[in-house]
């Protein structure tokens, strides 16, 4: 997968977290200070959406159980998360917001799989 256009710069907000989609990628964008970032939109915790959280000063707050995820690093700040998640190069530009997913990537920032469920990479062919 290349750097792909998921959005207009106009559905990210200042102080906002929405969900977009890189092919089946799910990414959470959000803006801080005019700043851009787009990370995994599952919490490394237990899943919850991260697109249901809140943007803050120190970070992206996980709805479910309050864990704050640094924007630029992706480590948690706070528990109970002790896991980062996934952050996406992002970049701006005329009017747009590119994201740069490629397998590795996708792999890390997809759902974590059911035990005894195949792969989540393999299933969807981004892994052999
Ligand atoms: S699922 Fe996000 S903090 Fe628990």
């Amino acid at each position: 997968m290349d750097c792909q256009k998921i959005a207009r710069s106009g559905q990210a907000p200042e102080g906002v977290v929405r969900r977009f989609f890189a092919g089946e990628v799910e990414v959470a964008v959000s803006r801080s200070d005019g700043e851009v970032h787009a990370t995994s939109n599952h919490c490394s915790h237990l899943d919850c959406l991260l697109s249901s959280g809140k943007v803050t000063d120190e970070g992206l707050l996980c709805s479910c159980h309050g864990s704050v995820f640094d924007y630029t690093s992706g480590e948690p700040l706070c528990p109970p998360a002790n896991r980062p998640i996934t952050v996406f190069p992002v970049r701006e530009e005329e009017g747009h917001i590119w994201v740069d997913v490629d397998d590795e990537l996708a792999e890390a920032a997809m759902r974590r799989r059911a035990v005894g469920a195949p792969q989540a990479g393999r299933r969807r062919g981004l892994i052999g």
